[in-house]
């Protein structure tokens, strides 16, 4: 049970009819409010531009969105949202519109007497981030008699240039300090749970080093394709999509020092340095690729350009493999694979964590060392926990080594995992950044993504169902590795 206190206030989700409000932001709100961490005095305001919504067919809209959620509503919480959820058009987004959502805001705010605490949640397209943003300080709405929070939902500009322009554009309304840049993974508690590891656990932390480790593995797979967001997709690509925010994020956790506090300045501080002291990445350690047709669980499956709304001469990628390495006195000489693609065979994301081998085996008359890594697995999603991967003798003449594994799974320890949206709608409500990303970790993580960006690099066709083009396996093989799971 999370014990901060939480204030009353008014939280106002622009896109409030869309697919993250209905699928994520919305059941959040719900479980959290029937938890008790929002306040019965609190106001969720909804708005978009569609006026076909009014205060009662928006509430329908959040009954249906529940009822999808599998959530069923007990009559006090059917109580809470008759009384607590509310919309307005922002009509054409002109000033006068604006100017009446603030009107509104206030009224509310006098009906419940309250402090005047705002949070505005913008789950739009990014096309719409900048319009909004400045529609809100013109109209007043960046400063308040309470406080006032700004969420952006990523992607979060779609190179440098863009980021910078639009953190210039939002500090010219807000300070950084009111500013929630959304990165979902970083409410994961699995992704939480690497600062635990590594810093309430002085065994590993005295491991964590060039000394002990040999290269560490980062994969996000994903099963599915683009299904129907091909208009958003092709655009982006899976660099910007995952490698710049998501896997970059987990990178940082993994490589960082040690804070001085566990704040968000501390935390926050620890990961820009890690960013700084990435090395430019060259072109021979990124391998891009595109799925062709392939097949999954006796399925054919359609190749990326095959996909509807993909453009027949589409170069992007689907895939990304990439070596990163760390210019610093802790990571010097220890690669970091980083992986990423649609239509792999599963759904999984886990960092591998490989420790030195033995510099000889007494085990083998050769004196060769062919012995696994000891490693460490940190499965993220799904089946989240880890293993601790050591040698043993296997039963029995000749002696012969083999892998085992010690297993902790969450599942077996703890209820249900809570919704990432949930640690972090909670996090907003109290005010507390440490798990969003800072405007100069998004400049940092841009920068070093920009020249792979601009490169062109050849895109290399993989089956869809597998892990990826054979270029992927040459990337790390260079070096003597294989990727895990593949
Ligand atoms: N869906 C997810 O699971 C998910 C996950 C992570 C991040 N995100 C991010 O969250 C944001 C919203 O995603 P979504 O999937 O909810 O989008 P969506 O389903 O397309 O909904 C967009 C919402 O924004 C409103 N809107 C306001 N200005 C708009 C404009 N200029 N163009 C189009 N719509 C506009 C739409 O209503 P009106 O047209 O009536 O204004 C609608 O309510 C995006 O930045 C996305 O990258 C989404």
């Amino acid at each position: 049970m999370d014990n901060r206190p939480v204030e009353p206030h008014i939280f106002v989700i622009f896109g409030a009819t869309g697919d993250l409000m209905q699928r994520s932001l919305l059941p959040a709100l719900l479980n959290l409010a029937g938890r008790g961490h929002i306040r019965r005095e609190s106001i969720i305001l909804g708005t978009a531009r569609s006026a076909q919504y009014n205060d009662v067919s928006f509430r329908k809209l959040a009954y249906e969105s529940f009822a999808k959620a599998g959530i069923s509503l007990d009559p006090g919480m059917t109580k809470w949202c008759d009384e607590c959820l509310f919309y307005q058009s922002i009509g054409d987004e002109k000033l006068e519109d604006f100017s009446a959502l603030s009107e509104r805001i206030k009224a509310l705010e006098r009906e419940l007497n309250s402090t005047g605490n705002r949070v505005f949640y913008l789950a739009l397209p990014p096309i719409a981030f900048p319009s909004t943003i400045e529609r809100l300080g013109e109209v007043g709405l960046s400063r308040s008699p309470g406080w006032t929070r700004l969420v952006v939902e990523k992607p979060f500009g779609r190179d440098l240039e863009s980021a910078r322009a639009l953190n210039q554009l939002i500090h010219r309304n807000f300070d950084e300090s009111q500013i929630y840049r959304i990165d979902h993974y970083l409410g994961k508690e699995t992704v939480q749970n690497l600062l635990v590891f590594r810093f309430a656990n002085p065994i590993f932390e005295s491991l964590w080093n060039r000394d002990r480790i040999h290269s560490v593995q980062i994969t996000v797979a994903e099963e599915l394709g683009i299904g129907k967001r091909a208009g958003y997709y092709d655009r982006a690509g899976a660099l910007r999509d995952m490698v710049q925010n998501h896997l970059t994020q987990l990178l940082t956790l993994v490589a960082m020092e040690v804070p001085v506090a566990f704040d968000s300045d501390s935390i926050r501080f620890e990961k820009i340095k890690v960013l700084r002291a990435i090395a430019p990445i060259m072109d021979d350690q990124v391998v891009l690729g595109q799925y062709g047709r392939g097949s999954a669980n006796g399925k054919e499956i359609p190749g990326y350009l095959e996909e509807p709304g993909v453009p027949d001469d589409s170069r992007t990628e689907t895939f990304v493999a990439m070596q990163i390495d760390i210019a610093n006195w802790r990571w010097h000489g220890v690669p970091f694979y980083v992986r990423t693609g649609k239509r792999l065979p599963e759904r999984i994301t886990q960092i591998i964590i490989n420790f030195k081998r033995a510099p000889v085996s007494i085990f083998d008359p050769t004196g060769r060392c062919d012995m696994h890594f000891n490693s460490l697995n940190m499965m993220l999603q799904p089946d989240e926990g880890f293993d601790l991967c050591f040698e043993m003798k296997a039963l029995g003449e000749p002696l012969k080594l083999q892998t085992q594994r010690l297993h902790f799974r969450y599942a077996e320890a703890f209820a249900p995992l809570p919704d990432a949206y949930e640690t972090l709608l909670l996090d907003i409500i109290t005010g507390d950044q440490t798990l969003f990303v800072h405007a100069n970790e998004v400049e940092e993580s841009w920068r070093l993504y920009a020249p792979v960006i601009e490169q062109k690099l050849p895109i290399h066709t993989y089956r869809a169902g597998t892990w990826g083009p054979q270029e992927a396996e040459k990337l790390i093989k260079r070096e003597g590795h294989v990727w895990a799971n593949s």
